[in-house]
C-alpha cells in the first residue's frame, strides 16, 4: 500500500476539501480497500461482496491528459475482477465533465442520481451522477 501521507499530498492537489493522511489511512484498513498508486496520481477503491466502487481518483495537475487516469482505473478494473467484483460503480459531480468523459471513454454509464449530493461551500449543492461499470466480460 502507498503511504498515506502521498495520497493526501496528491488529494489536497485535486479538490477543493482534502483528506487528511489519517483519514487515508483509516480508509486503506476498510475491508476490500486497495490503492493503485503512481508518483503524479493514485486511484483508491474497494471491492466487497462482488461490487467495486471508486472512492477517489485524482492526478496531479501537472501531470493531465496524458493517460495516467485511464491507465490507474485500468488497473483498478483488473484488480476489482481479480477480487471477485462483478460491477464497479462510482459518484461524479455533474458538472465535472473531465471526470464524467474519462469515465464514459472507460464503458461507465450513468446508472443514477444522488440529488445534493456534493455540498459546497460558495454554491448550491450539486448532483452526483452514479456511473456503473459491467465487469462480466
Ligand atoms: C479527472 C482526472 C482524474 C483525469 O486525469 P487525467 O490523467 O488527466 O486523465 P486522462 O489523461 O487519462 O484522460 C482521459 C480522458 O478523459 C477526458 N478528460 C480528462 N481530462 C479532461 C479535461 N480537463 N477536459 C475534458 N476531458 C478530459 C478526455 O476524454 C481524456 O482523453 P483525451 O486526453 O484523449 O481527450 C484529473 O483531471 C483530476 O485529478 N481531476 C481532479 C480530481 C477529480 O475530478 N477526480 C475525479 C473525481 S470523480
Amino acid at each position: 500500500m502507498p503511504p498515506p501521507e502521498v495520497l493526501a499530498t496528491l488529494h489536497a492537489q485535486a479538490f477543493d476539501h482534502p483528506w487528511s493522511a489519517a483519514e487515508f489511512t483509516a480508509l486503506l484498513d476498510s475491508p476490500g480497500a486497495f490503492a493503485i498508486a503512481q508518483e503524479e496520481g493514485f486511484v483508491l477503491a474497494r471491492a466487497i461482496a462482488g461490487e467495486a466502487e471508486i472512492i477517489t481518483l485524482a492526478v496531479a495537475p501537472a501531470a493531465r491528459r496524458q493517460g495516467l487516469a485511464t491507465r490507474l482505473m485500468e488497473q483498478a478494473v483488473v484488480r476489482a475482477i481479480a477480487l471477485g467484483a462483478e460491477a464497479m460503480f462510482l459518484e461524479v459531480a455533474e458538472d465535472n465533465h473531465a471526470a464524467a468523459r474519462l469515465y464514459a471513454g472507460l464503458g461507465f454509464e450513468i446508472a443514477g442520481r444522488r440529488v445534493g449530493y456534493y455540498r459546497r461551500t460558495d454554491s448550491p449543492p450539486i448532483d452526483a451522477l452514479v456511473m456503473r461499470l459491467s465487469l462480466n466480460r
